[in-house]
């Protein structure tokens, strides 16, 4: 075998010059002149000119940034304050002259202007210094939003804290906290001691993915909660730093915690435990009067505690199966004329919705709450892609925009193998600077309802802070980015500028942030009786930021031992990278599709004799998805060949309703007359073994063309998700020996 390793610079450069900030989210107008400000021992203020909050948390800024102290001087401050009146909301300038000076028009703009000026600041041999410069900037979006769940897994008050500490420094002004869920209620409620007495606290936990065959559990008591004095602390923290808390009181689905402390507020008032397993359950809040007062009373006691307009009432995933058995839910049903169960789901949103209203509050709700009549004032909150929220703006009701393609930290930001454990689905750092919660083509009547948007972190697979921390940055950066910037930046010089400025200060922070973006990202082409794999990655060296690429050649072979590893090249620390390639006969082979794969999962034909497998838990990427049950495909080897076995993978995921094929059958229709070559049925399938999805194919002699033909089944099983419907066919690599 021969490999060729060669390395091509492309002349791609980004350095921090012109009219780039180091500031992010990037500022509408950044003019950058001659010289510099030089800070050497203090930044003076005089303190009269902004108010004492304001004041505290310059102070606060200047350590946690750089360990700069601000001291007061009213004669001869070296930073000056000027409130603007009649410019737009949230707008701030800065100039650097002879002196500093802040114009702003809000408190938050004035504390949006403090965290610019502090990442505009470098230090050097002297102190600190700044370029001289103009800087003009106000956000686009009014709502820019970072959720976090503390029920699947329970983060503590100084780890809140510090979650909307860097918020803040982002500019995101909305912190959505997911107060309850199947997994544990994290609220006190007063009236109801229940709730965190026993809803706070499970038994289990599911061990490794919840799809992971045979499941396990960790067996030991998990939990905690929020007492109100902390709620009112962490409150007035956020607000101190402009962020509002939006809290979530998960109603009528999602509510297993609550029903194990009270289970007389369900249908069947049968008592279960606090929930370990991830998922949606059947068992949600009953429709009847006892129950919604039950939730009444806990907003009377939620409301008081957070002063922001917006409550929000869940509304998500909830199952009708037991509304639909239940003669209470049937009766109110009736009574009130309503045709089905998502009518009743809109009449028990209605009333909350009503309530909150009288209580001068809003409700907002996840896209669900559209469905049987979406409730007057209530705003929708889009997660299951745009359309929901689109829908609800041509209604007329505000909407924020949250949707998984761009929005969900709870999937995997890398390709490599070694990403931790995320619930699947693959939202790239590049994937959320291209969020636009408006989307293309939307007039500007419905666009004004759109607020802005939000990213969630679902936490079933995020059990410490740290890891919300490496799920969290550097993606909330770009999603900052993607809601304040009017004017955004190119990805190139957003990531050169993110990597040499805001990397070594999240490093300083000792964040746990992702670098997955930097890795080299891969593409294989066919080339000679083999393939090439192209590696580009970003390369960091003195302030430059360059492009570069490398390159393998690997002819296909016969080989016993057919591993080839190589190792892709990088100046940044910590995102070397090794892929591995098997080699077969079939490497770089024509693929000739009979049927055609799902656009939706279609990457490339040479996936399949690429020489490298799909990655599990699947992400999303690296399979050819088929949404038939009878594949047909050929691999052209070019000339005769001598085989001795063909190996065909499939996936088996059973929660995306991918199975592994019943029958396999491979025929040479080429160079003679067509024979059949072997037909394989499904082996016995372990879940917990991949080897298990690869069927083995034998008894061949000499073939150039292999027709393959896969045949799954109808139907996904009944009591499998999905079932009912046909199964997806997933397949990578098709090796050939
Ligand atoms: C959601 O992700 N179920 C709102
Ligand atoms: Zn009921």
């Amino acid at each position: 075998m021969k490999n060729c390793l060669s390395f091509l610079l492309c002349c791609l450069m980004y350095t921090s010059h012109a009219q780039v900030s180091s500031i992010l989210p990037s500022p509408v107008t950044y003019v950058q002149r001659e010289g510099s400000f030089q800070i050497n021992q203090a930044l003076t203020v005089n303190p009269s000119e902004i108010n004492p909050s304001l004041f505290a948390q310059l102070k606060e800024l200047g350590t946690i940034y750089h360990q700069l102290r601000i001291e007061p001087n009213v004669q001869n401050a070296m930073l000056q304050f000027k409130k603007l009146e009649n410019v737009k909301q949230d707008s701030y300038s800065i100039n650097v002259a002879e002196r500093i000076t802040i114009s702003y028009s809000s408190d938050a703009s004035c504390y949006y202007a403090m965290t610019s000026l502090m990442q505009l600041m470098k230090r050097n041999e002297n102190g600190l210094s700044l370029p001289m410069c103009f800087v003009k900037d106000y956000p686009n979006f009014q709502w820019r939003g970072l959720h976090l769940d503390v029920s699947r897994h329970f983060f503590t008050v100084e780890e809140i804290k510090r979650f909307i500490d860097l918020m803040s420094y982002y500019k995101f002004n909305t912190f959505h906290w997911h107060l309850t869920d199947d997994q544990g209620w994290r609220i006190e409620i007063k009236k109801y001691p229940k709730l965190t007495e026993i809803g706070a606290w499970r038994d289990s936990t599911v061990d490794n993915h919840y799809t992971t065959v045979p499941r396990t559990y960790t067996k030991a008591r998990y939990g905690g909660f929020y007492t109100q004095e902390q709620i009112k602390d962490v409150v007035a923290y956020a607000e101190a730093k402009y962020v509002t808390i939006v809290p979530e009181i998960e109603m009528p689905g999602h509510a297993r915690a609550a029903l194990a402390a009270y289970p007389e507020y369900s249908c069947t008032g049968k008592a279960q435990g606090v929930e370990g397993l991830w998922g949606i359950f059947d068992d949600i809040f009953c429709s009847k009067p006892a129950s919604i007062q039950f939730l009444k009373d806990i907003l009377d006691e939620v409301i008081p505690l957070f002063p922001g307009q917006y409550i929000h009432i869940g509304g998500d995933e909830a199952p009708k199966t037991r509304w639909h058995s239940c003669p209470k839910c049937q009766d109110i049903m009736k009574e009130n004329h309503l045709k089905d169960e998502h009518e009743l789901q809109s009449y028990f949103i209605r009333q909350m919705d009503a309530y909150v209203t009288a209580k001068g509050k809003k409700i907002i709700g996840w896209d669900e709450i559209l469905e049987g009549g979406l409730s007057p004032n209530a705003a929708v909150m889009s997660w299951r892609g745009f359309d929901g929220g689109l829908e609800a703006a041509k209604q007329g009701h505000y909407v924020v925009m949250t949707p998984g393609s761009h929005c969900y930290f709870d999937h995997y930001q890398g390709k490599g193998k070694d990403e931790p454990l995320a619930i699947g689905g693959y939202t790239s750092l590049e994937k959320v600077f291209t969020f636009n919660p408006i989307p293309p083509d939307l007039g500007p009547e419905v666009s004004s309802y759109i607020l802005g948007g939000q990213a969630n972190i679902w936490t079933e697979y995020i059990p410490t802070f740290s890891k919300v921390e490496y799920m969290a940055y550097p993606r909330a950066i770009a999603l900052s980015e993607a809601l304040w910037c009017t004017n955004k930046p190119t990805y190139d010089v957003f990531l050169s500028v993110l990597v040499q400025d805001h990397f070594p200060q999240l490093e300083r922070w000792k964040v746990n942030y992702s670098k997955s973006a930097l890795k080299a990202s891969l593409q294989t082409f066919r080339k000679g009786n083999g393939i090439e794999i192209q590696s580009t990655g970003m390369n960091f060296k003195e302030g430059e930021m360059t492009v570069t690429t490398s390159s393998i050649s690997l002819m296909r072979a016969r080989k016993k031992t057919n591993q080839v590893s190589f190792t892709i090249p990088s100046n940044y620390p910590g995102i070397g990278q090794t892929v591995n390639i098997t080699n077969h006969l079939g490497l770089g082979a024509k693929v000739n599709y009979i049927t055609q794969p799902s656009p939706k999962y279609n990457a490339s034909d040479i996936v399949l004799v690429d020489g490298q497998f799909g990655a599990r838990p699947w992400k999303g990427h690296e399979w050819i998805g088929f949404d038939t049950n009878v594949i047909v495909l050929e691999i052209d080897l070019g000339k005769i060949t001598k085989i001795r076995e063909v190996k065909v993978s499939f996936l088996q995921d059973e929660n995306s309703w991918i199975h592994t094929p019943n029958q396999v059958e491979i025929e040479s229709i080429l160079p003679v007359r067509p024979y059949l070559v072997g037909r394989s049925k499904a082996p016995s399938l372990d879940t917990k073994n991949p080897n298990s999805e690869i069927w083995n194919i034998r008894g061949f002699g000499t073939s150039q063309i292999l027709r393959i033909t896969i045949k799954g089944a109808d139907k996904i099983p009944q009591g499998q998700p999905g079932e009912g419907n046909m199964p997806w066919i997933f397949i990578d690599e098709i090796q050939i020996n």
